[in-house]
C-alpha cells in the first residue's frame, strides 16, 4: 500500500524537522537576527512525533529523514530513533545535520538503529566556513565526519551548497576529500527559499556549469550513472569520478526539477505537514492531534493533504512563495 497523490505519484518518504534551533547560522539558510522559533508548547513532543509516525508507516511511509535545525540539539533523540526504528514496516531511518555534535553521538545514533547521516560542509577553508555559517568552527565538522564514518554509518554524504564567489572554486578539492574518506558528495543548487535562501540568488551556479567547474583545470571527469548504488530517496542525480569508483550527486532543483518523481512530504516542527517546498500549501495536523482525533481521523487529515500536493514547486514565480518560509524550519 501506497499514498498515491492526484498526479500519481506515490508519496513513500517524509522529512521530519524535530527543532528549528541551530548551532551554526548558515546566509543562505538562516534569516539574519535567526527565524521566528517556535515555543515549547508549539512544538510535537516526541511522543506526539511517533504517533504520527506510527500512522504514515501504515499509510506506506518507508522512509524517513530527521532534520532541523539541527536535529542533534533536540534533546533525547536517540530515544525517538530507537522509537522510529523499532516501528514495522520502516525500511530506513537517516539523519541530515551539520555534524557540529556528530563526534559524540555518532556511536549512539547507529546503536540506537538509525542507518545513514547526510552532512552539510560547503567548504573545507576555516575562513570560508566561519563566513558562511557566521561564526561557526570547521574542526568540529571535520571530527563528526571522521566519527561517522567509523560507527558505520554507511554511507556518509556530504551536502555542498554551491555559491558562485563564495566556494565554487573548491569542487575538485572537495571531490578529492570525498575521494580520499570515501564519502558520496552531492553538490546541491541554491534555491531562493525564505529571505535567507533568496540572498543566494546572485551566487547561483547551475547544474551544467557545476560539472564543468569539476572537469576544469585537469579535474575530474563526472560520468553519468544509471542505477546509483548511492541513489537514496532524494531527488539527486549521480555520477561517477572517473578511475574511482566514488559517485557525487547533483541536486538540481532550479535548472533540471525533478517534481514529476517527487515522493515526499515534510513535517515542521510544529506539526505541520508540508506538501512542497516550492510551493504554501500545508496542512496543520497538531491541532487535531491535540484535540483528541482518533487515528482513524488523522489518517483521513493525511489522505486528504496528500491529495493537494502540488505538481511542481514554484521557486521562480513570486516572491510570496519563497518569502513565506525560511529552510531552516522546513528541514533543508
Ligand atoms: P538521500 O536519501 O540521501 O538522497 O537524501 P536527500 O537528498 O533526500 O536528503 P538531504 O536532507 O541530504 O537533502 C539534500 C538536498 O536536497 C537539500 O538541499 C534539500 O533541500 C534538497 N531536497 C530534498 N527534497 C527536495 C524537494 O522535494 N524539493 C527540492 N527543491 N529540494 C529538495
Ligand atoms: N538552497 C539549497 N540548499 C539549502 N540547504 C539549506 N538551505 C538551502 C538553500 N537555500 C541545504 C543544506 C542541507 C540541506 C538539508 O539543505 O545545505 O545540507
Amino acid at each position: 500500500m501506497a499514498l498515491i497523490d492526484s498526479f500519481g505519484r506515490a508519496i513513500r518518504y517524509l522529512r521530519i524537522s524535530v527543532t528549528d534551533r541551530c548551532n551554526l547560522q548558515c546566509e543562505y539558510c538562516r534569516p539574519a537576527g535567526g527565524p521566528l522559533m517556535p515555543t515549547h508548547q508549539e512544538m510535537l513532543t516526541l511522543e506526539e512525533i511517533v504517533r504520527l509516525c506510527r500512522l504514515f508507516v501504515g499509510l506506506g511511509i518507508d522512509r524517513m529523514r530527521l532534520t532541523g535545525g539541527e536535529p542533534l540539539l533536540r534533546r533525547n533523540l536517540i530515544w525517538l530513533v530507537t522509537e522510529l526504528t523499532a516501528l514495522p514496516g520502516l525500511d530506513e531511518l537517516s539523519l541530515t545535520t551539520n555534524a557540529m555534535l556528530l563526534d559524540r553521538f555518532a556511536p549512539e545514533l547507529r546503536r540506537a538503529g538509525l542507518g545513514r547521516v547526510n552532512i552539510s560542509l560547503d567548504t573545507l577553508d576555516p575562513e570560508t566556513f566561519a563566513r558562511i555559517t557566521r561564526g561557526g568552527q570547521l574542526a568540529p565538522v571535520l571530527a563528526g565526519i571522521e566519527a561517522a564514518v567509523a560507527a558505520g554509518l554507511h554511507p556518509v554524504k556530504i551536502n555542498m551548497v554551491v555559491m558562485r564567489d563564495v566556494n565554487a572554486h573548491e569542487i575538485p578539492a572537495m571531490i578529492a576529500f570525498a575521494v580520499r574518506y570515501g564519502l558520496v558528495l552531492r553538490f546541491i543548487e541554491t534555491m531562493p527559499v525564505g529571505r535567507a535562501g533568496m540572498r543566494t540568488t546572485p551566487h547561483f551556479v547551475p547544474a551544467e556549469e557545476i560539472v564543468a567547474l569539476a572537469r576544469a583545470g585537469g579535474g575530474a571527469e563526472l560520468i553519468p550513472v544509471e542505477r546509483s548504488r548511492e541513489r537514496g530517496s532524494g531527488p539527486a542525480r549521480y555520477f561517477r569520478i572517473a578511475g574511482s569508483d566514488t559517485e557525487v550527486g547533483i541536486i538540481s532543483a532550479l535548472s533540471r526539477h525533478f517534481c514529476d518523481t517527487c515522493n515526499r512530504m515534510r513535517l515542521t516542527s510544529r506539526g505541520e505537514l508540508v506538501l512542497c517546498l516550492g510551493n504554501v500549501d500545508q496542512v496543520d495536523l497538531k491541532t487535531p492531534l491535540r484535540a483528541g482525533a482518533s487515528d482513524a481521523e488523522l489518517v483521513e487529515i493525511i489522505r486528504a493533504a496528500v491529495d493537494r500536493k502540488p505538481l511542481r514547486h514554484h521557486f521562480d514565480t513570486g516572491p510570496e512563495v519563497v518569502e513565506s518560509r525560511e529552510m531552516s524550519g522546513l528541514g533543508g
